[in-house]
């Protein structure tokens, strides 16, 4: 299929592009590079050997995005593209209602300009809030806490009500737990601006030696060993779920949500254990307060997304591990160019 692909640029997209081709489809980028460099495509397209068309626009601009779509007639959208900063979004309400609902609607009103019907969105599980129940199924109450959190499931509403309105359309809204890890080859990853917000990049930026040591966010949680539990998903595999579900849209209609996790929670320690046995080097940490708005535990009950989809997470903690070292000691200042 002719697949759009907002946000194609950066950490998800790229990802995604690369399982995208391999699967025999073709997809075309729409990217702001607010939060993602023109690198990430160039090494793409090394890695799959073509050219990776792009437009250099903005999610929000209904004009540049009827072309794009008027030239390239997309069969399906991935819509990737957005704002993900929870600090941040409490900070400037305005910009991530804006990117992430009002350009929303934008990419839809273009869609519909040239018949378009399909679209995968790229959710949170962060729409639940906080757990009423463990794993979370796709029936748990969404209670959105935080500002980017709300706008997540405003669009989700948004594109549930869209298809309802456009009965034959296929809306499928995956829900992603905590992504992490870096394409096998070591070109791609995750390359955050500044200080790293998630633990994941954080951790790799203290192996490298960019930052001294890691703080631990509380020790004093209701887990079995003290900290977070969260359900972190390869890349790869969350990359491959997006495949699966333009697939499933392309013979199907109704609005969908699917949880993208592996269904197995870590706690902050075995991810800094697992991570010293990929680098093979200790993380120095220190344990330091609660960061506000966090949680205990989160963790997927993924048993839709394998029932409809017939995608199951594949790649486990050493994988996820030792991919992002890879990505992170062959690459330590990241893309580079372009900063
Ligand atoms: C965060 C967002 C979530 C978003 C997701 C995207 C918050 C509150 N939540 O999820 O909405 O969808 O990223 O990836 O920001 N930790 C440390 N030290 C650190 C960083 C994190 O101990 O320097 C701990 C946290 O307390 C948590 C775990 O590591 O227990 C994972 O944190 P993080 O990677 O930031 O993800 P989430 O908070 O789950």
């Amino acid at each position: 299929m002719r697949v759009l692909v907002t946000g194609g640029a950066g950490y998800i997209g790229t990802h995604t592009l690369i399982e995208l081709i391999a699967a025999g489809h073709e997809p075309y980028v729409v990217d702001n590079f607010d939060n993602a460099v023109p690198e990430a495509l160039n090494r793409v397209s090394e890695l799959v050997q073509r050219p990776i068309p792009f437009t250099d626009c903005d999610v929000r601009d209904r004009k540049a995005l009827t072309e794009v779509c008027e030239t390239f007639r997309p069969e399906a959208v991935i819509h990737f593209a957005g704002l993900k900063a929870v600090g941040e979004s409490e900070e400037r309400p305005r910009d991530y209602y804006d990117v992430n609902v009002a350009g929303t609607l934008t990419l839809l009103a273009a869609m519909e300009a040239v018949g378009c019907r399909r679209i995968v969105f790229s959710s949170s599980a962060t729409v639940y809030g906080v757990p009423e129940y463990l794993p979370y199924d796709e029936a748990h109450p969404t209670v959105p806490l935080s500002v980017y959190a709300k706008t997540k499931h405003m669009a989700e509403g948004i594109l549930t009500d869209w298809q309802r309105a456009n009965p034959e359309g296929a809306v499928m809204l995956l829900r992603y737990f905590n992504p992490v890890g870096a394409h096998v080859s070591s070109r791609i990853g995750e390359d955050p601006q500044g200080i790293p917000n998630n633990l994941m990049p954080f951790i790799s930026q203290v192996a490298v030696g960019r930052r001294d040591k890691l703080m631990v966010f509380g020790d004093d949680y209701d887990t079995a060993d003290g900290t977070g539990v969260r359900d972190y998903i390869h890349v790869t595999d969350l990359a491959r779920a997006h495949v699966k579900a333009i697939e499933f849209a392309e013979h199907t209609a109704g609005a969908e949500v699917f949880n993208i996790g592996t269904g197995q929670g870590y706690s902050v320690l075995d991810m800094i254990r697992a991570f010293e046995k990929a680098a093979d080097r200790p993380i120095p940490y220190e344990v330091t307060d609660r960061r506000p708005g966090d949680v205990a535990a989160m963790e997927a009950d993924a048993s839709r997304a394998a029932k409809h989809l017939g995608w199951r997470a594949e790649l486990g903690l050493d994988a996820m591990c030792e991919s992002v070292w890879g990505w992170q000691s062959a690459n330590p200042q990241g893309y580079e160019e372009g900063r």
